[in-house]
């Protein structure tokens, strides 16, 4: 797993008055908001004695331990230590680890990492977001399995006509169009024209019986974030992932489907099902990959012209691991105040 990127791992509809807990890369984070409503994020781990600090409550814009009621303000200080006597003074080991947050599209995204501000790769762009021509619809799927391998799920083109047959994969047309590769900061995205199958259920109401090509665009960025734009003539839409690595064999996928045609309150619970409907017919073939994480040495799978957009991917991964030094490992010990090791890895 990768440091030093950004993470959107929370619906920020969710985050409300108490601490949330948050499970990712292999690591127990706390979330909470302050005075200003802003979220929080901090090390899970009182310092004190190893207390969960979702399990306690904020008061004051800090988080309260449950155990001895220790404070901790936002930057991740010990304000208040309840047992000392008012001449105490606060130990100066008695703090946790804090990680920049932002609130973008509707999800809290954290920043894992020591990359200085400047220095951080960006948030990826979703401008469609908050734009009144677009209906935005947010959900979570979970996958007993490596991002990795979800990641390259959310680019792979070749699979639609056997995994998605039913919804918009054609069986009769497998065969992938040579397609070229757009580079953009962190990431690829690469576009084609799938012949779909006749429509269903109520975009039969829309669509013609005999479907002019879908144009659909797949990419990525780094290092779990996948974008797939469909476009149907009349009707277009965005399926924007941010697959959350929850350790080594869990992905938890926040999804926004975004659409520009049957724009009211109505429709959700269709378009719901059908991206669910979607995530549900790639799960037990995602899950059933071996190994686990996509190998780092691009000879130990067997690569195909259509395999392009993945095999970016790959490489990015690999760049960012052995080049940069950005393999993320959580030292098993740690004493408290004291930032977590982070040693380059291929844990990946
Ligand atoms: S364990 Fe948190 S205050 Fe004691
Ligand atoms: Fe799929």
């Amino acid at each position: 797993m990768l440091k030093n990127f950004w993470y959107a791992c929370y619906h920020a509809a969710e985050l409300g008055e108490r601490p949330a807990k948050l499970r990712m890369l292999g690591h127990d984070f706390v979330l909470f908001r302050d005075r200003a409503g802003r979220a929080v994020c901090l090390d899970d781990r009182c310092p004190h004695r190893g207390a969960s600090l979702a399990g306690g409550w904020v008061a004051g814009g800090c988080v309260v331990c449950p155990y001895h009621g220790w404070r901790f303000d936002p930057a991740g200080a010990c304000t208040s230590i309840p047992a000392n006597r008012g001449d105490a003074r606060i130990p100066r080991k008695a703090n946790v680890r804090a990680y920049p947050t932002e609130e973008r599209y509707g999800w809290i995204w954290v920043f894992v990492g020591d990359l200085p501000e400047a220095e951080r790769p960006p948030i990826p762009p979703l401008p469609e977001y908050g734009d009144r021509r677009w209906r935005a619809l947010h959900g979570s799927f979970l996958w007993n399995a490596h991002y990795t391998r979800v990641v390259e799920n959310g680019m792979d083109i070749a699979h639609a006509p056997f995994v998605h047959a039913r919804t918009f994969g054609n069986p009769e047309r497998p065969q992938v169009d040579e397609y070229a590769i757009e580079h953009h900061p962190w990431g690829a995205s690469a576009s084609v024209e799938l012949v779909a199958p006749p429509p269903g259920g109520l975009w039969s109401l829309v669509l013609p019986r005999e479907r002019p090509p879908v144009k659909t665009r797949t990419g990525f960025y780094m290092p779990s974030v996948t974008r797939l734009d469909l476009d149907l003539g009349r009707m277009k839409m965005v399926i924007f992932n941010s697959n959350v690595p929850i350790d080594e064999e869990h992905t938890l996928t926040l999804w926004i489907m975004l659409r520009d045609f049957f724009k009211g309150a109505w429709a959700d619970g269709n378009a719901r099902a059908r991206t669910l409907q979607i995530f549900e017919e790639d799960q037990p073939i995602v899950e059933s990959e071996r190994p686990h994480a996509v190998p780092m040495d691009m000879s130990d799978e067997v690569h195909v012209k259509s395999d392009a957009l993945p095999l970016v991917f790959r490489k990015l991964r690999r760049e960012c691991l052995r080049e940069r030094g950005w393999g993320l490992e959580w030292s098993a010990e740690r004493t408290g105040g004291e930032a977590p090791d982070e040693a380059p890895g291929e844990a990946g």
